[in-house]
């Protein structure tokens, strides 16, 4: 687990995905990484004009994607088939408007540690006569409860170490950073119902500066300020980042790159974790919410926020970075300074 603390933050690589025009966000994460001492590749983004129709997998008669969204798949597939063609163990992928808190290789470890909970085997004595912590591990079957006991972050099980990767041995995709996010439904077949729960973590922001694309916010209605939840997916949104393992990265060319490209990435990347729609269950997907990438808003007009969709006219007067406190873009000057009085973005009152 020392790993996790290395450049590539226990992964093999991190891949940045960006077009090259957008320099002005090249200089920002590479700024960004610098400061966090870490190594990041850049991956150039993909013009939706220019993948041809034949390129497309087609199975049944459907809409081509617009240029943006169906541009944005076929870089993230990119990504993952050189993780493949490398036979890379497994790579981190970051979009190029990422930030994230000066204290991310401590939250991973943390992220790591309740991997091990929800996947890895128990160590003989810690729940005896039980293999995984989660009874519904790695899938429900058809009368496994609906929901499990949480497990509390702070006492958590005895596992078996992982040999493969410091986030265990048994995992596709971790989901680290998203727009919104469920817990795993009660009526689903095919998630793992586990989930661990950590009171006060100090690196969530207040609950009143949370927010999601997925309603009900079940981490913000039924739990106290501070609150971090570690899970399986469920209905996640947004690719802003993810990491895969070599077999993660396999299946999703097998079941995302070369199926029907009829939706966004980020709901192809659902459907691969969740076993929807032609794709095969039982994936392990990862997530834990509040997300640990986020997306950096700099100050300035609106519509350079996205080169895929339409973020208004107004202008951003002040640079932000959704929900993370101690954000390494926005402490630029005191980390470049060697100062520690940090800006926190979202202190309690
Ligand atoms: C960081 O750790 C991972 C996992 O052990 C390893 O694959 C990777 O090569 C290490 N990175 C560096 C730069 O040593
Ligand atoms: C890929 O890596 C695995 C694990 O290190 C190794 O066993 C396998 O032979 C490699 N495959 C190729 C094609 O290099």
């Amino acid at each position: 687990m020392r790993d996790i603390r290395n450049s590539t933050l226990g992964f093999a690589k991190i891949f940045v995905i960006g077009l090259p025009s957008r320099t002005d966000r090249r200089d920002t994460i590479a700024l960004q990484a610098a400061l966090s001492d870490i190594q990041i590749e850049f991956v150039d983004g993909v013009q939706g004009k220019d993948v041809p129709d034949k390129a497309i997998p087609s199975s049944y008669e459907h809409d081509r994607l617009p240029d943006g969204p169906l541009g944005c798949w076929r870089a993230h597939m990119n990504v993952a088939r050189e993780i493949v063609q490398r036979n890379l163990s497994s790579a981190l992928i970051l979009e190029d408007d990422a930030d994230w808190d000066l204290r991310i290789r401590d939250q991973l470890y943390d992220f790591a540690r309740s991997s091990h909970a929800l996947t890895q085997p128990l160590t003989p004595r810690s729940r005896p006569g039980r293999v995984y912590a989660d009874p519904t591990y790695p899938m429900p079957f058809d009368d496994s409860p609906q929901s499990v006991p949480e497990l509390d972050f702070y006492s958590l099980p005895a596992t078996v170490p992982p040999t493969a990767s410091p986030y265990g041995d048994d995992w596709d995709l971790l989901w680290l950073g998203h727009c919104g996010m469920h817990f795993p439904f009660a009526h689903s077949k095919t998630i793992p119902k586990g989930r661990v729960i950590r009171a006060n973590d100090e690196t969530v922001a207040p609950k009143h500066h949370l927010w999601t694309f997925n309603t009900p916010f079940t981490l913000k209605d039924n739990y106290p300020d501070h609150t971090r939840a570690y899970h399986h997916v469920q209905e996640g949104v947004c690719t802003l980042g993810y990491a895969l393992s070599q077999r993660g990265a396999r299946a999703l060319l097998h079941e995302v790159a070369l199926k029907d490209v009829d939706a966004a990435v980020d709901i192809l990347l659902r459907w691969f974790c969740e076993g929807e729609q032609g794709r095969k269950a039982g994936r392990q997907c990862l997530t834990t919410q509040p997300a640990l990438f986020q997306h950096h808003r700099p100050a300035g007009p609106m519509k350079s926020q996205s080169d895929i969709g339409n973020h208004g006219d107004g202008y951003r007067e002040k640079a932000m970075t959704d929900m993370v406190r101690w954000s390494v873009r926005l402490n630029a000057d005191a980390l470049m300074e060697g100062r520690t009085d940090f800006v926190d973005q979202f202190p309690d009152t």
